[in-house]
């Protein structure tokens, strides 16, 4: 019989589902996994709607204060699903309380935060991870492999985007439960923490550390109502953010995320230049690689979109037959396999904390530089 691994849920929203899904429905497809989770308890400010979330997602249990929830014996791994300014606090509880972690991103609102962070669950010895679960989503993990086989050959080019257009209203208030993204006390920062992050963690995945920086930032939008107070107050995140970047790699970055890209809900993409072939992947349709090989035969050589929905495809084989793709939520219930397996072979679950530090030293350059004005060192 499987080992129980009892979850203990901080948060009810996007992410809290996305969570709960993927634990409920891990065990159906990776029946192999020596660790099942089990949903002992989840937890929230508001009685109700936590009652009612547990309800839904199948926890036994509900909590109203997380410290509460940290301290239960019978919960081994906690879930951190609360905006940024939550994440430092409640994970060095976790370490101090020997809970494994499963963190959201960003790891924190800052690299000297993160780092109290890395050290934290470090001196525990506790499991933990971060959920860049980008880098699950199969064609993505296909990406890696090509990468790491050395098919690109040398890397010369790294791009890619994250845009939105939900924000461009001057009327939406920040701050608050629904909109906590646009209060910087909260968030920490805007597209930078929050959208480039993810393009960030893929791209130092795909194609190595990043050497330095140069950026610029817009707030378009310089005051709005916060909910909380009611008060007109000044904004203080990046509605928009672009940067060059030098990978360690010898390779240039150019990456460009916004809120204010008409049209675009959740535009991400990356597309990679090598010496020998290119890489190119679109969040909009996430089941698909398109590949260039300049090593075709020259009157064939074209862009190839590879359905990665085989069996011979990262994850593919634990879902349905041969062409038949999964979707983003998908992403979620690999991280949770893997991190299963990882506890079994007592291997660490990248992204580990220490991992998605390095994702933040680059944000903090990120938004350094835009204020500056100067290259900045990660
Ligand atoms: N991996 C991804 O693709 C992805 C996507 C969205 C969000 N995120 C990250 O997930 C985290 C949560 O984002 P979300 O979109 O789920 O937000 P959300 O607003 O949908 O949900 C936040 C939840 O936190 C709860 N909460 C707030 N303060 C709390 C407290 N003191 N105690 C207990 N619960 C509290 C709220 O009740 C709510 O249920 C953020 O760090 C965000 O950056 C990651």
């Amino acid at each position: 019989m499987a080992k129980q691994l009892n979850i203990g849920m901080i948060g009810y929203g996007f992410m809290g589902r996305a969570h709960s899904n993927g634990y409920n429905r891990v065990a159906n497809f990776f029946p192999e996994l020596e660790y099942k989770p089990v949903l002992k308890a989840a937890c929230a400010r508001n009685a109700d709607a936590i009652k009612a979330f547990a309800d839904t997602w199948g926890y036994q249990s509900t909590e109203t204060d997380w410290r509460k929830l940290v301290e239960r014996k019978d919960i081994d791994a906690v879930d951190i699903c609360v905006p940024n300014n939550l994440h430092k606090e409640i994970a060095l509880a976790c370490a101090a309380a020997g809970k494994m972690i499963l963190c959201e991103k960003p790891l924190a609102m800052n690299t000297a935060e993160g780092e109290v962070m890395c050290q934290a669950v470090e001196k525990a010895k506790v499991a933990n991870t971060v959920w860049y679960n980008y880098r699950r989503i199969p064609a993505v993990t296909f990406a890696k492999q090509l990468i790491d086989e050395g098919k690109l050959g040398r890397i010369f080019h790294y791009r890619a985007n994250f845009l939105q257009d939900w924000t461009i209203s001057a009327d939406l208030p920040q701050g608050g439960n629904g909109l906590w993204r646009l209060d910087v006390a909260a968030a920490g920062s805007g597209v930078t923490g929050d959208l480039l992050a993810h393009c960030i963690d893929t791209a130092i995945w795909l194609n190595g550390g990043v050497t330095n920086v140069t950026a610029m930032t817009e707030t378009f939008i310089k005051e709005r109502t916060h909910t909380l107070t009611g008060k007109v107050e000044k904004v203080g995140i990046d509605d928009a953010c672009a940067f060059l970047c030098r990978f360690d790699n010898g390779s240039l970055g150019l990456f460009e995320s916004t809120r204010y890209a008409r049209g675009h809900k959740a535009l991400y993409t990356f597309e990679i230049n090598g010496e020998h072939a290119s890489i190119k992947w679109d969040l909009h349709d996430l089941h698909r690689l398109q590949w260039f090989d300049h090593r075709d035969a020259g009157n064939l050589r074209g862009w190839r979109s590879i359905h990665v929905t085989d069996g011979d495809h990262p994850y593919m084989s634990k879902w349905w037959v041969p062409g038949l793709q999964i979707g983003y939520e998908h992403s979620f219930v690999h991280q949770v396999a893997d991190f299963c397996e990882s506890l079994a072979k007592g291997t660490p679950c990248g992204p580990t904390f220490r991992d998605a530090l390095e994702t933040q030293k680059v944000c903090d350059a990120v938004l350094g530089s835009a204020k500056t004005g100067q290259w900045a060192n990660v």
